[in-house]
């Protein structure tokens, strides 16, 4: 492990005012939400999707870095250019999402942990080579009568500890993602609860993996309420939850701290990111890593209209530009 490379890379990818473009669905979303937009679901029309995302004028002002699945990571522009020389043209930093998704998790009604980790060293090693600089693992956690179960949290936080010291093993900067799901009619007391619980369980498995911190991401759910729970909470109340529980729960010495999107609104996205800021200076840089929050206006957009990619990629940056603007508590 090489940790001046890692910390470089994590400084690149939290620049102020900056934050990363996750374009990493796998096939399976992916053709999901083409599905819902009427959108034919081959690999052509992923790659020509992706295309405008990447080469969107002027997203390197906003965004430092993109993640994509292992299918975009190999695709090119119609005429020939890798996308990840593309990226590298303009300074962002190319992630790669290495899990393999979600499986039931045995023995568990209605929890889930994440696959990917047989083989990863050899991916990891070949993904370097094809340039990422970071890679990203997600774990997803519902809220519940009891749950997220103590098991549940334990098992994904093994994996996330092995996942990460792979990473850092390559010189790639692991981006730890615990996502507690949206859906549901939890509380933001419940939603608190969960999060700061399960960040405990994360932390103390990758403290026992010997993880360096500095050179490691954290991607987080903010503290929000269930999708379905039946009360209105305020931006500022939801930066205020979100950020008391991040302060208790991660050490200062992390690298960074980035959030998912996660099915809130984008003007939520952008509000309570922008709202955080407000609160005083943060002990670590605080930033997106928004994959729908950005990419919705475009790719409805494009959807409509795959004629006008310029208008499609006019709403990308513009996103990225909101985004960028409530990373530093100036969004208006
Ligand atoms: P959303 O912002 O759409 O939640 O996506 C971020 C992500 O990377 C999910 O794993």
């Amino acid at each position: 492990m090489n940790q001046d490379i890692l910390i470089k890379t994590v400084a690149r990818l939290v620049m102020q005012p900056k934050g990363i473009l996750a374009i990493d669905e796998s096939l399976s979303t992916c053709n999901k939400r083409f599905e819902k937009l009427g959108v034919p679901t081959t690999e052509e029309k992923r790659r020509e999707y992706r295309e405008l995302l990447v080469t969107a004028p002027n997203i390197e002002k906003y965004i430092s870095g993109y993640i994509f699945f292992d299918e975009t990571l190999r695709q090119s522009t119609k005429d020939g250019r890798s996308f990840i020389s593309v990226l590298e043209s303009k300074g962002i930093e190319v992630g790669i999402k290495v899990d393999e998704g979600t499986t039931e998790f045995a023995g568990h009604q209605g929890e889930k942990i994440t696959k990917g980790l047989e083989g990863l060293g050899e991916r990891l090693k070949e993904y370097r080579k094809l340039g990422a600089t970071f890679a990203k693992w997600r774990a997803v956690y519902t809220v519940g009568n009891n749950l997220p179960s103590e098991d549940c949290m334990k098992k994904n936080a093994e994996d996330f500890a092995k996942y990460a010291k792979l990473c850092q093993e390559n010189d790639i900067v692991p981006i730890v993602e615990p996502e507690v799901l949206i859906d549901g009619e939890y509380t933001l007391e419940q939603s608190y609860k969960a999060t700061a619980r399960n960040l405990e369980v994360v932390f103390n498995e990758l403290k026992r993996a010997n993880i360096f911190f500095l050179g490691m991401i954290l991607k987080t759910s903010m503290v929000i309420p269930g999708k379905d729970a039946k009360v209105s909470v305020s931006n500022i109340e939801i930066a205020q939850t979100t950020v008391k529980c991040l302060k208790e729960k991660v050490l200062k010495e992390i690298g960074g701290i980035v959030f998912l999107s996660g099915g809130q609104s984008d003007e939520d996205a952008i509000k309570n990111l922008n709202a955080m800021h407000q609160l005083g200076p943060l002990p670590w840089p605080l930033t997106f890593s928004y994959g729908r929050a950005i990419q919705n206006p475009a790719l409805e957009s494009w959807a409509k209209n795959p004629a006008d990619v310029a208008l499609a990629q006019k709403l990308l940056v513009q996103a990225a530009q909101s985004n960028s603007l409530a990373s530093i508590g100036q969004y208006k």
